[in-house]
């Protein structure tokens, strides 16, 4: 079982990095920012003269093309097995930055530095690393924890609103499957700083618990089996849709699931739906969706020979994964 890695939550992102460098005697670093996080987040570290990769935006760029690309580019500024890639960036840095690092030069070591609210909820913590392939989510990649994780909500100011809706979805998600306190402290409005904390204490928590994803930790997949099939339907057709957006909409279908499995009541249904469609704008599946993702719900990697398999909630902050259904038993 591995350590956790070290969260640190800061409100003061440039000297936070500056000490923790000092503390762990890092002194060759590269950044892996995109094209916006060089324009909104680097800036935060000019005064150090910064060395980067830097990448297109967005998942369509989370490939194995763009991962070569960027060990080529590690190759080419002369990382070395002390060097720490720096991931600089929304939830795509962090996974193919991730991977990136754990794979060069059998790996070395890596820091995220979560731009987007998503990121800091969920997906810069963890150690879940890959790229997609063939449209299919994650398909490749390593479970690794990064070094640390420095956490500041400075980043948030420059952040377009439709990716903080999108981030919405995995905070209610934790909320549902395995928080009820902090279901209700988002529906009482709690602080956002005070979110995330909670959220990316909970996603360390469940972590630490099942690194390897073989059993609590398959509660996070809640929304994420139709939800991810959705995302790939919309790549697959080049109309990517925001993650969270997918997650979103996989969460409202999989709320009626549970509660055709009977696993939920109505009343718990309607107030877990209401509380996703009050944060994000989105509704249900409809029949040409759903015609679409199947061919990647057949896919998924999670399938236990030709079933599909759910992680679904069974009141407000609880839930069961490992549930197997068959295609057919899906219908929309
Ligand atoms: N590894 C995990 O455990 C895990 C968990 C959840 C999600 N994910 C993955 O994360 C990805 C989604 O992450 P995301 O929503 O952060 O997407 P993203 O990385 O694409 O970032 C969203 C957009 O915001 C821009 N951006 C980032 N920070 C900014 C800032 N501070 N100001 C202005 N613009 C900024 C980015 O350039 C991008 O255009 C998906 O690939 C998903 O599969 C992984």
């Amino acid at each position: 079982m591995k350590n956790g890695s070290s969260i640190i939550h800061t409100l003061d992102i440039a000297s936070s990095f500056e000490s923790y460098c000092q503390t762990n005697q890092i002194s060759h670093f590269v950044f892996l920012i995109d094209e916006n996080t060089k324009q909104s987040c680097l800036p935060f570290f000019n005064h150090l003269n910064p060395i980067f990769i830097n990448i297109k935006a967005g998942e369509a760029n989370k490939t194995y093309q763009k991962l070569e690309y960027i060990i080529a580019q590690m190759s080419e500024l002369g990382m070395q097995k002390n060097s720490v890639l720096i991931n600089l960036g929304g939830g795509v840095i962090s996974d193919i930055g991730g991977f990136a690092a754990s794979i060069y030069q059998r790996g070395i070591r890596f820091i995220n530095i979560p731009t987007t609210l998503m990121a800091m909820v969920d997906a810069a913590i963890g150690g879940k690393n890959g790229v997609d392939f063939n449209h299919l989510k994650n398909f490749i990649g390593v479970f690794n924890l990064p070094n640390a994780v420095l956490i500041s909500p400075q980043f948030l100011k420059t952040l377009p609103q439709n990716e903080i809706e999108s981030a919405w979805s995995e905070v209610i998600k934790m909320g549902i499957i395995y928080n009820q306190q902090l279901f209700n402290n988002i529906h009482n409005e709690l602080d956002l700083y005070e979110i995330i904390k909670t959220c990316s204490n909970l996603k360390s928590e469940i972590t630490l618990l099942d690194f390897r994803d073989q059993n609590i930790r398959q509660l996070l997949n809640f929304g994420h089996t139709i939800g991810h099939a959705l995302e790939s339907y919309y790549l697959s057709i080049n109309q990517p849709i925001l993650h969270g957006f997918a997650v979103a909409k996989g969460m409202l279908f999989e709320i009626d699931l549970a509660q055709k499995l009977n696993m939920i009541s109505i009343e718990e249904s309607k107030s877990m739906k209401l509380m996703i469609q009050t944060k994000v704008r989105v509704e249900s599946i409809n029949h040409n969706e759903f015609e679409g993702l199947k061919s990647f719900l057949i896919k998924d990697k999670k399938n236990i020979n030709s079933n599909i398999v759910f992680s679904l909630p069974t009141g407000i902050g609880k839930g069961k994964w490992g549930i197997e259904l068959s295609i057919e038993s899906l219908n929309n």
